[in-house]
Parts: C-alpha cells; structure tokens; sequence
C-alpha cells in the first residue's frame, strides 16, 4: 500500500488522467527532478512555474494539449465569443485613426481565435505580428489562420520568436500576464520565499532564499498595506518589469492594450486574501494545488495591475486607463457588433449570442473580474472606453 500524500486529497476530486496523459507527466516530473538535483534539492516556485508551462516539448503550453474551450481545461473570452476580438478591433481601430502606426503584435495568441477575429473585423490586410512562447501553439494558430483568412490577409502575419528589434503599434496581450511566472512567498515572523522539491514520490513546498528580490517586494507592500497577518502565502511577479522595458527599448509610438483577471494592490493584498492567487484548471475543475499534474493543468496567478502600472510606467509608459472588460467591451460596441442581420430567423443563434455577451459582461461572470489597462508611449491619445464611468 502507497503512503498517504497531502497531494492525494486534490487528486480525489479531480478527474483522472489518461494513460497518456500519465506518462506525459512523467516526463515532465523527471525534466524538473534534474533541475532540483543540479540545484542541492531545490529550484524557487518562479523557476518550477516556468518548467510547468514552457518546458520546450514538455510544458503545459509547449506540448500538444488541448488546452482552450470545452475541450480543454479553461475558456478565455475569444474562445467564449467572437464579439471580444470584434469589440478589440474597434478599439484598434480607433487608435489607428488618431495615428497609431497599423500593426498589431499580439502576445500569447492561443488558439489564434483573437487574431482571427479582430483581421476578419478590420477586413483588411495588415502587419500582424505574433510572438508565443508555444511552439505547438504556433502552429495551431498558422493551421487555423491559413483556414480561416484570405491569402492576402494571413500573408501578413508574422510569427515571431522574439521582440522585433523596432516596433511601433499597438501590442495586444489577453490572458498573458496571468501565465507568466510567479515568486511565492509566505510570511513567518519573516517573509520568505517557496521553493519545489522533490520527496522521492512528489514535489514538495521547501524553503528557497530569504533576501531575493521578491522578499524586498512584499515587504515592501507589507509595510505599506500591512501587517499581513502570521502564515500569509502570496506571489509576487518579477516578470512585469523587464517585459515592459523590452517593449519599450523597441518602440518610439507604441499603445499597449492588456486584458486579464486581476486586483488594484489594496484588494491584491488584502489580510483576507491568506492563501494568495494561485489558480490550477484540469478539465475544467479549479484548484490551487501547484504541485499535482505537473505538465498537465494550466497554473496562473492574478495580476497585481499596481504593480503592472508601476513597471509600465518606470519603463517609460502613460497609462491610458484601467477599466473593467464590460466597461472597455460596451464602450468599443460590443453591443453593435451583436446585432448580426442575418441571426433575425434564428433563436438558437441569438440565444446563444446572448448568453456569450452575458459570460464577457456580466460582473459574476467576466465583466468585472478581468480587467483592461492601456498604456501608451509617445502618442497623444482619446480613448473613451479606457477611462471609468464618471471620470
Ligand atoms: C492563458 S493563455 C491565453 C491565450 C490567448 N491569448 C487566449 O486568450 O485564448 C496564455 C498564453 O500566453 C503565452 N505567453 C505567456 N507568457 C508569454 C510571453 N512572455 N511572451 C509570449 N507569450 C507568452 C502562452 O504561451 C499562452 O499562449
């Protein structure tokens, strides 16, 4: 009989894993048990999170999983409705007209379908970059987009594996800040940072260091929110800065539109909040356990949009606006772009256009948990639907 494992209990309540899927995992715990062994038994959780997702051949975004829509394991708003890339393109467009370059570099682009949506909306050819860590994903987004477009219009896209070394336009990103890489620190008496082992049978949660620069971050939202209470687990992300930064050395005019779930720092950090942010998805059931599944579930952290301020800002960016996705979505006429003709005969299809304008803008739903925050550098710009109601 196999000892009991913490782990277990998260595994009961989750659907098993294929044959296939088991051995897949297997591999992916034997990459990262040889990063713990090259590092005395312990890698920081930023590291593990990074292996997780885009181990080349063997992550979570770097394999061949389905992972988007009902098939998947989570549904983000392009896979919901094609009103979120439509509503997007308005936006883009209007930014275009009050002379944004017209180019678009999309971040993290998925399955393709925002892509898709927002050049079908344009109904022009135009210079469409994209650059994805994936590159399984990669090619499911070339599959769909060669399908989908006319050949003048997919010839324009770029798929790119690093930064242009100039771009100028405007850098779309939805769910993307959500996957990057967390620190995890938890507060005993003193802040410290997590790490992953391995105990012979699972990982585990270990000790990692106690002067990184995550631990001087969360002290310093400590000192400034705080106390937080004894036994705090949070995350801290290291990565808003630098990603900024590069953006920014490579652009002279540049707007950055950025879609995600997440908090202002206050509600981020609040004394309640004891377990952090941590969100796993398999199949469509949510948890916080990082460590079960590995290569197999999807693990984000909510995005601290004060921190991504902060680092836009330090990287040389104004911000535009923070607003709620029903906000920005109504704004960009969501609503307009509903009022397809030719559904007028077909209730099944308005019965399910109106549920996806519910799911992107209901406040229970995604209207107000995700977020859209505009940062915009050397361009004077009107954008109505990113200033907050009353302002
Ligand atoms: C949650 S998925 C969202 C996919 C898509 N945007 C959507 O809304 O369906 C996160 C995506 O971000 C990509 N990603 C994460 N960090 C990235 C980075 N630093 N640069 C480019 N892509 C990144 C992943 O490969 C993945 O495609």
């Amino acid at each position: 009989m196999s000892s009991y494992h913490p782990q277990d209990q998260t595994l009961a309540q989750l659907p098993s894993p294929s044959a296939e899927e088991i051995a897949h995992s297997s591999r992916v715990i034997e990459y990262i048990v040889d990063k713990i062994q090259q590092q005395n038994g312990v890698i920081a959780f930023s590291e593990y999170m990074n292996h997780l997702l885009y181990a080349p051949g063997l992550g979570y975004y770097s394999a061949g999983l389905s992972k988007f829509g009902k098939q998947g394991d989570f549904v983000t708003a392009p896979e919901v409705s094609p009103l979120f890339g439509r509503s997007l393109a308005n936006q883009c467009q209007q930014i275009f007209e009050q002379g944004g370059a017209p180019r678009i570099l999309e971040f993290g682009a998925g399955s393709g379908k925002l892509c898709l949506q927002i050049l079908e909306k344009l109904n022009r050819p135009l210079d469409y970059y994209i650059l994805d860590l994936s590159a399984d994903l990669q090619q499911r987004q070339q599959a769909l987009l060669r399908e989908k477009l006319s050949f003048e219009v997919f010839d324009r896209i770029v798929w790119l594996d690093k930064l242009p070394q100039s771009f100028d336009g405007i850098v779309i990103g939805n769910e993307v800040l959500d996957a990057m890489p967390v620190s995890l620190l938890k507060k005993t008496e003193q802040w410290r940072e997590l790490g992953v082992g391995f105990d012979g049978e699972c990982f585990c949660w270990r000790d990692y260091a106690d002067d990184g620069e995550a631990v001087k971050q969360i002290q310093i939202i400590d000192d400034a929110l705080g106390p937080l209470p004894e036994g705090y687990l949070t995350e801290i992300n290291l990565n808003y800065r630098p990603w900024f930064q590069a953006i920014a050395d490579a652009s002279n005019q540049v707007v950055i539109l950025l879609v995600d779930y997440g908090y202002e720092q206050a509600e981020y950090y609040r004394a309640e909040r004891s377990r952090g942010t941590l969100l796993c998805h398999y199949h469509h059931r949510a948890h916080d356990d990082a460590l079960v599944l590995p290569g197999l579930q999807d693990v984000t952290a909510s995005v601290d949009f004060d921190a991504v301020a902060d680092a836009a800002v330090t990287s040389g960016f104004k911000i535009a606006g923070l607003v709620s996705q029903a906000h920005f979505l109504l704004q960009n006429d969501l609503l307009k772009e509903a009022d397809f003709g030719y559904l007028d005969e077909d209730t099944f299809a308005q019965l399910d256009l109106a549920q996806q304008i519910k799911t992107l803008t209901l406040p229970d739903e995604m209207g107000e948990r995700f977020k859209v925050i505009g940062l915009v550098k050397n361009l004077d710009l009107d954008l109505p639907a990113l200033q907050p109601r009353g302002s």
